[in-house]
C-alpha cells in the first residue's frame, strides 16, 4: 500500500538573473504550506528547482563568458543558498538539465509523437523572447508584449507541434468540474475566456536554440523550453522511472505560481497531461505580483530586492513573517521598508514580543512551577485560543494565509488588554491565587503561539516553545528588539 502524499511544488524558477523577492514569496508560501501539513502529521512532499534551457539561459552565459552549464550550475547553486537561508524545507530540487529530467522529456515528446499528438509543420509569428513563448497579434499592445512592453522578434521555422487545439472542451469541462482547479476564482474567468476563444497548436520544438533538449528522432530540433520545463512536475515525481514514488506524489495537489505564467499551468499542462492519460493537477494557485516600493522590479531600475540584506539585519523570521501578513495571498502587494519597520515594531517587536516577555516576567516572579497541563473550563481566554485556533486551520486549508496571521494578532491583542485590564503586577499584592490564575491562562493560550506560528516563523516558534516548557520559567530578554 503506497499512501498518497501532499504534493507541492513551485515553479522551476529561470535561471537568467539572481533569486530575488518575487522568487522567494513563491517557494515560501510552498513552505509554510508544507510545513503547516507537517504540524498536522500529514505526509506531504515540497519539490522546487530550476528552469535551466532555452535561449535567454545560452544569451546569459554567453554574455558572462563562460557555458551554458557553467552559469546554471553556478546560478542554480545560487538559488538553493538563497533557500537554506530563507529556511526552506524542500524535498527535491529539480534541475532541468538533470538527466533523470532530459530523459523523462525525451520519452514524452517521443510517445506524443507517435500518438500524433505532436505533429511536424512549420511556424511563422512573433515571439518575445522573455516570454520564451509565441505572441498572438491580438496579445499585442501597442506592437509590443504586454508584459515585457518589447517588441517581439519574427520567427519562421520548421517545428513540431503540440495538438492544443484538440483540448479545449475537455480543458472547459475539467474547469466547470473542478472548480477551484484555477485559484483563486478571480482569475478563472480570463482562462476559461481564453480557452473558449479557441485553442491554437503548441509549437513544441526550435531548430535556432541549441541549449535545449533535443528530439530524439529529429536532432535538429531542441524541445521548447515550457514543454520542457513544465513536465518537471512528473519527472521528479518518477514517472516512467519509479511507480511507487509515482503513485506516492501524483496527481500534484498545489502548484503554486505566479499570476503571469497561469497560462501555461492551466491551459498548457492539463492537455499535455490529458495527452498522457494522466490525472490532472487539483489545484493551480496564482499568487500576485510585489512591486518595490511603489515600482515594479527592473533590470533598469537596479531595485530588485534579495532577501538576504534584509534577512541578514532583520532576521529570517521577520521576513516570512512580513511577506504573508502584509498582502493577503493571491493579491498584489507592494513592499517597502517603511512598511517593514513598522510591521516589525508593531506587531513582532509590540504585540507579540511584549505579551510574551510581559507574560514570562510576571510568571517567573509569581507562579512558579509551570505544569504540564492546565484546564480552566471557566477562562474567556482560553476559549477564545480554541476559536482562534479553528479560525486559523480554516484559514491555513484556505491558504489565507493573511488571515490566519490577523486571527493569531486579534488574540494578541485580546492579551495585551487583559493584562493592561487586570494588571497582574498589582493583583499580585492583593490576591496571589487570581495572579497565578491570570498568569497560567497567559501561559498557556500562548502555547498556542508557538504551534500556529511555527509554519511561518519557525526559529521564533522553536523559542516560543522553549521558553513556555513546563517547569521553572525564566525572565528572557526581548525577541524582537525594535528597530529605529
Ligand atoms: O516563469 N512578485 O520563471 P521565472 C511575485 N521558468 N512573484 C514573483 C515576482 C514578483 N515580482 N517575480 C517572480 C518562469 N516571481 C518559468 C517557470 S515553471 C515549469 C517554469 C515568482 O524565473 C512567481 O512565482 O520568471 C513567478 O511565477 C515566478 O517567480 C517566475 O519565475
Ligand atoms: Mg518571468
Amino acid at each position: 500500500m503506497t499512501t498518497k502524499k501532499f504534493y507541492i511544488t513551485t515553479p522551476l524558477y529561470y535561471l537568467n538573473s539572481e533569486p530575488h523577492i518575487g522568487h522567494a514569496y513563491t517557494t515560501l508560501a510552498a513552505d509554510v504550506l508544507a510545513r503547516y501539513k507537517k504540524t498536522k502529521n500529514e505526509p506531504v512532499y515540497f519539490l522546487t528547482g530550476t528552469d535551466e534551457h532555452g535561449a535567454n539561459i545560452e544569451k546569459a552565459a554567453l554574455n558572462h563568458n563562460v557555458t551554458p552549464q557553467q552559469w546554471t550550475d553556478d546560478m542554480a547553486a545560487k538559488f538553493k543558498a538563497l533557500w537554506q537561508v530563507l529556511g526552506i524545507e524542500y524535498d527535491d530540487f529539480i534541475r532541468t538539465t538533470e538527466p533523470r529530467h532530459e530523459r523523462v522529456v525525451q520519452a514524452i515528446f517521443e510517445k506524443l509523437l507517435a500518438k500524433g499528438d505532436i505533429y511536424k509543420g512549420s511556424y511563422s509569428g512573433k515571439y518575445c523572447l522573455s516570454c520564451e513563448s509565441y505572441l498572438d497579434e491580438s496579445e499585442l499592445v501597442d506592437g509590443k508584449c504586454p508584459i515585457h512592453k518589447k517588441e517581439p522578434q519574427i520567427i519562421e521555422e520548421e517545428t513540431y507541434f503540440f495538438k492544443l487545439s484538440a483540448y479545449q472542451d475537455k480543458l472547459l469541462k475539467y474547469y466547470e468540474e473542478n472548480p477551484t482547479f484555477i485559484s483563486p476564482k478571480h482569475r478563472a474567468q480570463e482562462i476559461i475566456n481564453f480557452v473558449k476563444g479557441g485553442l491554437k497548436d503548441l509549437s513544441v520544438s526550435r531548430t535556432k536554440v541549441k541549449w535545449g533538449i533535443s528530439v530524439p528522432s529529429d536532432p535538429n530540433h531542441t524541445i521548447y523550453v515550457w514543454f520542457d520545463a513544465l513536465i518537471n512536475y512528473i519527472s521528479a515525481a518518477g514517472y516512467l522511472a519509479d511507480e511507487n514514488k509515482f503513485k506516492e506524489l501524483w496527481p500534484a495537489d498545489i502548484h503554486f505560481l505566479g499570476k503571469e505564467i497561469l497560462r501555461f499551468h492551466a491551459v498548457i499542462w492539463p492537455a499535455v497531461l490529458m495527452a498522457l492519460d494522466l490525472p490532472l493537477p487539483k489545484q493551480d494557485f496564482a499568487h500576485g505580483w510585489w512591486t518595490i516600493e511603489g515600482e515594479k522590479m527592473s533590470k533598469s531600475l537596479g531595485n530588485f530586492i534579495d532577501p538576504r540584506d534584509i534577512t541578514a539585519k532583520y532576521g529570517v523570521d521577520a521576513f516570512r513573517y512580513f511577506i504573508f501578513r502584509e498582502v493577503p495571498f493571491g493579491q498584489d502587494g507592494d513592499f517597502s521598508m517603511e512598511a517593514f519597520k513598522k510591521r516589525f515594531n508593531a506587531d513582532l517587536a509590540n504585540d507579540l514580543g511584549n505579551l510574551l516577555s510581559r507574560t514570562l516576567n510576571m510568571a517567573a516572579k509569581n507562579v512558579g512551577e509551570i505544569p504540564q497541563t492546565y484546564t480552566n473550563a471557566n477562562s474567556a481566554l482560553l476559549k477564545k485560543a480554541e476559536e482562534t485556533d479553528k479560525l486559523y486551520d480554516q484559514n491555513m486549508n484556505a491558504l489565507a494565509f493573511d488571515k490566519a496571521l490577523d486571527a493569531i494578532w486579534a488574540l494578541a491583542g485580546y492579551m495585551n488588554k487583559y493584562i493592561d485590564e487586570t494588571k497582574p503586577w498589582m493583583l499580585a499584592k492583593t490576591d496571589p491565587e487570581k495572579t497565578k490564575e491570570i498568569l497560567l491562562e497567559l501561559v498557556f493560550a500562548l502555547r498556542y503561539f508557538a504551534s500556529w506560528l511555527a509554519p511561518f516563523m519557525p526559529t521564533s516558534a522553536a523559542e516560543i516553545s522553549r521558553r513556555l516548557q513546563s517547569g521553572k520559567i525564566e525572565k528572557y530578554g526581548p525577541l524582537f528588539p525594535r528597530i529605529d
